[in-house]
């Protein structure tokens, strides 16, 4: 059977994530920082395993770890779901305490996650690790005038996302024998988004289409992509 652990996964598009995965018949580790929300989240849902997770924590990432390890022995996909929007400040007004708290669940939580979970996923036959980026990530996508983002000021959470990117790819450079590869939600070439509490639901796509191209990247056969960078219409320009 499938296993995956997904952080963050008490709401939004990691429980949304969660849902089709176990659908699927995967065991699906649902990760949330507050047990109650996890809970409450993961019930009624079957093949579900709650495991409280903040992963800003390294004690917790640690206890995480135990969890996991007391129901199997591998993990065949870790998503990386887990996010911070930040304030979206001015860049003349963010401060370096408010850029490093949105790095601290973006760039170091899946840092912390995945690197305590790499003997788990190295005991797999094929593992997947699905960053969860974003369209403002893309330096393609903020230099373009046609993407509205270009004319969004805003310093931390892009450039997170954007840390988060080099991270994936330096990676799967690095770890051949394990997939690791970024999804964002949206539409990229139709500037859309999908409608979660981090947006104050603006967003025109379902959690459903929002988690397509991390489901896409999560079921990747063998002989499937490491490095790449995808919406759920195709490969996204870095
Ligand atoms: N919605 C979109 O179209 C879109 C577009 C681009 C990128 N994304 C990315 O998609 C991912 C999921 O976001 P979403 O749209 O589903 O937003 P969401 O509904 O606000 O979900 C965010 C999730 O992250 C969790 N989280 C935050 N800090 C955490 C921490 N320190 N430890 C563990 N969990 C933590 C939240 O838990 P709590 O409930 O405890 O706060 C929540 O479960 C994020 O990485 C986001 O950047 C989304």
């Amino acid at each position: 059977m499938t296993n995956a652990l997904i952080t963050g996964a008490n709401k939004g598009l990691g429980l949304e994530a969660a849902r089709r995965l176990s659908e699927l018949g995967w065991t699906v580790f649902l990760g949330s920082r507050d047990e109650e929300r996890g809970r409450a989240a993961a019930d009624g849902l079957k093949n579900v395993v709650l495991v409280p997770l903040d992963v800003t924590s390294d004690e917790s990432v640690s206890d995480a770890v135990r969890l996991v390890r007391e129901h199997t022995d591998r993990l065949d996909v870790l998503i990386n779901n887990a996010g911070a929007p930040g304030r979206g400040i001015d860049p003349a007004d963010a401060t370096a305490d408010e850029i490093h708290s949105v790095y601290d669940t973006n760039v170091y939580g899946p840092v912390r996650v995945t690197q305590a979970f790499l003997p788990l996923l190295r005991a797999a036959d094929n593992p997947r690790v699905v960053m969860v980026s974003s369209a403002v990530g893309s330096f393609a996508v903020v230099t373009d005038p046609e993407q509205p983002s270009s004319k969004m000021h805003e310093l931390a959470y892009s450039s997170s996302k954007a840390a988060l990117n080099m991270i994936t790819v330096r990676y799967a450079q690095a770890i051949p024998e394990i997939k690791f590869n970024v999804a964002t939600p949206g539409e990229v070439a139709n500037r859309k988004f999908a409608a979660t509490d981090m947006n104050r639901h603006t967003g025109e796509l379902t959690v459903t289409e929002g988690t397509d191209s991390i489901l896409r990247l999560a079921m990747l056969d063998a002989d499937g992509p490491t490095g790449t960078f995808v919406d759920r219409l195709g490969p996204v320009a870095w």
